[in-house]
């Protein structure tokens, strides 16, 4: 079941947002919640922090793991996902311990997946996965492809994924991407999906109107259970 929420603008779809985590972590305060990287969720991070300054006790015992990161970023680098969650909710929240990430800069690419699959099928699922949607329609770099990976595994990138912000100014570009799998994230408990931005809305329309289908691997959360869909009004507004 998808349920989708509109609203006005990205503020207000931000602040939706830190409140769905808040929401979760009150009735699983030892949840483990995985992030997105990327600049949808950027402003509901810094809401959820907000939160965690009023009611630090919420937050003892929450667990993160990331989402996906660039092959061959490291944590210093500021185009890698490490770099971005360690500094909008990591290190305000000073939970370093409790959070799992995909090491970028690892010797061994496919190793680090290992070691990310090993850590979740131990301590997972994963409770609440907070997502951002590819404009190709990928979740992580689950990339729309014949055939998708149910666990954390390197991943070739697409072409739009190669033009994020977050690397398109790179000289040398990542050749890979580590993400955590489509089983990962549909056996979370609960998703949250965020769609930002007028530039989205082709892919929210896929989304919403299209066939559920490997090409577009955002489809398959049509599978879950439980996801919510919060968009503003920039994206709605194009389907
Ligand atoms: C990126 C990342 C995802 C992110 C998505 C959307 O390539 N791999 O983790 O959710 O694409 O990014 P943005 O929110 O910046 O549009």
């Amino acid at each position: 079941m998808m349920k989708l929420i509109v609203h006005d603008d990205y503020e207000a779809m931000s602040a939706a947002a830190a409140q769905w985590l808040v929401d979760r972590i009150r009735t699983r305060p030892a949840m483990l919640a995985c992030l997105a990287a990327g600049s949808t969720p950027t402003r509901a991070y810094e809401l959820f922090v907000e939160w965690s300054r009023r009611t630090p006790e919420l937050f003892d015992e929450l667990r993160l793991i990331a989402l996906d990161e660039w092959g061959g970023l490291s944590a210093e680098d500021p185009g890698s996902c490490q770099f971005q969650l360690r500094r909008e909710v990591v290190a305000p929240l000073g939970m370093n311990e409790r959070f799992l990430e995909f090491d970028g800069d690892a010797p061994n690419l496919q190793a680090e997946c290992d070691r990310v699959a090993d850590w979740l099928s131990r301590h997972g699922p994963i409770d609440a996965c907070v997502l951002g949607l590819g404009i190709n329609g990928h979740l992580g770099f689950n990339e729309p492809a014949d055939s998708l990976q149910p666990h954390a595994h390197v991943t070739p990138l697409a072409a739009t994924s190669l033009g994020h912000a977050m690397v398109r100014d790179l000289a040398a570009k990542p050749a890979f991407g580590m993400t955590l799998g489509m089983a990962d994230l549909l056996n979370a408990r609960e998703v949250l999906l965020l769609v930002s931005g007028q530039q989205k809305g082709p892919a929210l329309r896929a989304l919403l109107h299209g066939p559920l289908t490997t090409a577009f691997p955002a489809s398959l959360l049509h599978l879950h259970s439980s996801v919510t869909l919060i968009c503003d009004g920039s994206a709605y507004a194009a389907l």
